[in-house]
């Protein structure tokens, strides 16, 4: 059997990305991957503003395209799939991903397929990897989710717990906007957290039963916090603290679905899987149970193409194909209460 390239157009936020990734029997190898931030376009607004977003995509689009398959020599001609992320995301940005990939498609008479973004986020740590023993519990962690899975195969995924109001990244901007760290705050944070000291700054760690998580309490802590009696320390100080418990948190429930699932293998994926302290301690917590950890690596936690294409191209070897009219959609398949395409609620 020879490999297949699949081209993955990734465009459901302020990325725009285009990559090729090779199949060969169970895989994934990543040829290219070109992608353009809008991060200067949303800066001023200190979020990403939908309508600039879209319009960013439709301008990028194609150079990011041609960027992909520039590196990674191969010509249109050569694909043997196209795959876009159509859900979840902004819609109007989506709409032009899945557009681009639709055509691209029809005209060349490829298969086309649709890839949810946060599985796409799992299969992201296993690109370019030896192959690895299911099941696994997969746990993303971005700036729209933070959710848990109990994976039988990398598209094979249950939702088994989700947070309850902001996502994990979400949880990181806000706080990043309260220390006045500038956006997108995350990285910036958690960098800062590196060399701040926590003590006496008592942030609450907030402890849901079960596999759920909120982060809304703490980052209403910290913004008290930074104007109570310890007003006066330096922000890396009240960074240290606060990611201290965002992270405690996502450690201590991703802990709880290991026992309970009993999984050989952990995938952790998302914006946040770039997180230091996230990164060592869920290296302590699976080599204490013996358990094979997948990190995404750094350049592959934040959005790209790469894990669209890898996703894609799993489908795609698989015989999965999506008609033309595969809609776009602001919502997860893996959303608790999503509905799929057949009106199917999770
Ligand atoms: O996966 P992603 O690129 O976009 C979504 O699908 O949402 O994740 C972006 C999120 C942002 O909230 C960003 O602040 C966060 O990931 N992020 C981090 C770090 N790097 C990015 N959060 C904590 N620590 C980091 N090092
Ligand atoms: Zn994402």
């Amino acid at each position: 059997m020879s490999a297949r390239i699949i081209l993955g157009i990734e465009s459901s936020c302020d990325e725009t990305s285009a990559a090729l990734v090779s199949i060969h029997g169970e895989e994934l190898r990543v040829l290219s991957c070109g992608t353009a931030s809008q991060d200067d376009l949303h800066r001023e607004y200190r979020g990403v503003v939908p309508e600039i977003a879209s319009r960013a995509h439709l301008d990028r689009i194609i150079p990011v395209i041609r960027r992909a398959c520039a590196e990674g020599g191969v010509a249109l001609k050569h694909l043997d799939g196209v795959a876009a992320g159509h859900r979840p995301g902004l819609i109007g940005s989506l709409l032009v991903g899945t557009s681009t990939a639709k055509a691209i498609a029809w005209s060349r008479n490829l298969p086309f397929v649709g890839v949810d973004h946060v599985i796409a986020h799992l299969v992201a740590c296993v690109l370019d990897q030896p192959p690895l023993v299911w099941p696994a519990v997969g746990l993303v962690a971005s700036g729209g989710h933070t959710s848990l899975f109990r994976m039988e195969s990398p598209l094979g995924a249950q939702l088994i717990g989700a947070t309850i109001d902001d996502a994990a990244g979400e949880a990181f901007d806000k706080g990043a906007s309260i220390l006045n760290l500038g956006y997108p705050g995350g990285a910036r944070l958690d960098a800062l957290a590196e060399v701040g000291d926590a003590s006496g700054i008592d942030l609450p760690l907030t402890r849901l039963k079960g596999l759920d998580f909120s982060f809304s309490g703490v980052k209403t802590a910290l913004a008290l916090a930074v104007t109570g009696p310890h007003a006066t320390r330096p922000a890396a100080d009240f960074a240290t603290a606060y990611r201290a418990v965002v992270i405690g948190q996502v450690v201590r429930t991703l802990e709880r679905a290991l026992e309970q699932c009993k999984a050989p293998s952990c995938l952790i994926g998302g914006g946040v899987a770039s997180n230091l302290l996230l990164r060592r301690e869920a290296s302590r917590i699976c080599e204490a149970r013996g358990v094979a950890l997948r990190i995404a690596p750094h350049r592959w936690c934040t959005d790209n193409a790469a894990m669209i294409a890898g996703a894609g191209a799993l489908r795609i070897a698989a015989g999965e194909r999506d008609g033309w009219d595969l809609a776009a959609h602001p919502l997860s398949l893996l959303a608790r209460g999503a509905r799929g395409p057949q009106g199917r609620r999770q």
